[in-house]
């Protein structure tokens, strides 16, 4: 596997990001498209303080996640997402290195992120800890999930 990750700065880049999040959240994990796709997503929102990734492997987007702006300290990882087939080989730990990168550039401190149940283990091996109960979103269970950078 040739694996490429790159910032989201075109539409026809964010067009690769939300084909690989149809495909996992909306088509797999059944979430509303509504739910899925925000303003970080739309119109140039990916612009700015708010920072999109997209993860290749020979030139077909297979993993993404983005990087939004909390407070001056804090960024926030979310709608991370590996393609069924490629999943187990590296792409998502890659994509989150990536993600931690560019939050360390930017000054923050701290990255959070809430985290579904079956994904804690993958987070909980890039270092992040879990705090709280479980909460529901999108009707699915998470946890906050937190690391200091
Ligand atoms: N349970 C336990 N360990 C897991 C795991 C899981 N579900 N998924 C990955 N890991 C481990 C890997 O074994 C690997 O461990 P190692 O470093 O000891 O070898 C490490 O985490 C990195 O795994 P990697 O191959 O980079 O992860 P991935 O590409 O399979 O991506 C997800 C992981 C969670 C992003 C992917 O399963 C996915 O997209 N799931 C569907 C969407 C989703 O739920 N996203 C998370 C929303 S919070």
């Amino acid at each position: 596997m040739e694996l490429t990750i790159r910032r989201v700065e075109t539409q026809a880049d964010m067009d690769d990001a939300l084909s690989v999040r149809r495909a996992v959240f909306i088509e797999e994990q059944q979430v509303a498209e509504e739910d899925e796709i925000d303003d970080a997503d739309r119109d140039g929102g990916w612009r700015g303080k708010v920072v999109q990734m997209v993860a290749y492997d020979d030139g077909r987007p297979v993993a993404t996640g983005r990087l939004l702006h909390e407070n001056e300290d804090i960024a926030h990882i979310g709608r991370v997402a590996v393609l069924a087939e490629h999943r187990k080989s590296g792409c998502g730990r890659a994509l989150m290195l990536a993600l931690q990168d560019a939050a360390r550039e930017r000054g923050y401190r701290q990255i959070t992120l809430a985290a579904q149940l079956h994904a804690i283990p993958f987070y909980e091996r890039l270092g992040y800890t879990a705090r709280g109960d479980v909460f529901l979103d999108t009707n699915i269970e998470h946890r906050w999930m937190d690391l200091s950078i």
